[in-house]
């Protein structure tokens, strides 16, 4: 790792991960309190604040976005800026409530690079992934989900490890053997807004709905068993 990515502390400890700033407790009030304080990574510097997950403490459905946009990074809340209204629309398509929801992203601070007086969304490294994991573990534990949704390759990264393509192998459950919660990843609502034209734009929003009604379809049935 090049030098200028490690933090050096006051202390002269080496911090890569967020994981020693992660408290023990299952209160998600404690762990967005400690998390305002991160700096398990690079990335708080320049991000005007964490933004943590939010929603019902025990929510059956975690949503899992990428990082926070710009607006979400001056608001403190998770998808309240264009891909959270998509989300919205394509949740309530899908018959799924969000405010029954907890939605939350891989990595808790905005990476941006300068273009002209605006701030460009920049994706998050594998490595920054990997630091702001113990928070994504943390809030797990805290809501204890019967499925995750990964929404988007970073997410899945996240969960799945880099080689999982979403255009692949979206859409399909991935149950990891033990109690825990099922996964199934999809598309991110921010490609959706990004399609190239009319009809990819189409194809892919009918398809998140799509997944999200599997979604739906699994909560209601472990509901009823
Ligand atoms: N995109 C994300 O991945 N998360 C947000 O909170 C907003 C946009
Ligand atoms: Fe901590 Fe995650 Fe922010 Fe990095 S991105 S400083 S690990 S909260």
């Amino acid at each position: 790792m090049p030098l200028a990515l490690i933090l050096l502390h006051s202390s002269g400890m080496i911090t890569t991960s967020a994981a020693e700033f992660v408290p023990t407790t299952h209160s998600l009030a404690k762990l967005r309190a400690a998390a305002s304080h991160c700096e398990g990574c690079e990335l708080f510097r320049r991000a005007t604040q964490t933004v943590f997950g939010e929603g019902k403490r025990l929510a059956t459905l975690m949503l899992v976005g990428e990082q926070p946009g710009d607006q979400e990074d001056r608001d403190g809340h998770p998808f309240v800026g264009p891909a959270g209204r998509l989300l919205d629309e394509v949740l309530q398509e899908a018959g799924i409530d969000r405010q029954k929801v907890y939605v939350t992203n891989a990595v808790k601070h905005f990476k941006w690079i300068p273009r002209g007086k605006r701030r460009l969304h920049s994706k998050p490294a594998s490595r920054e992934i990997n630091a702001c994991r113990p928070w994504l573990d943390a809030e797990i534990e805290a809501v204890g989900p019967r499925v995750i949704v990964a929404m988007g390759a970073t997410a899945a990264q996240a969960f799945l490890g880099p080689k999982f393509r979403i255009t692949r192998e979206r859409g399909q459950w991935i149950e990891r053997g033990d109690d825990g919660p099922a996964l199934l990843a999809t598309y991110h609502p921010s490609a959706i807004l990004r399609a190239p034209d009319p009809e990819s734009r189409h194809r892919l929003r009918a398809e998140f709905v799509a997944d999200l009604k599997l979604v739906a379809k699994r909560l209601k049935a472990d509901k009823n068993s």
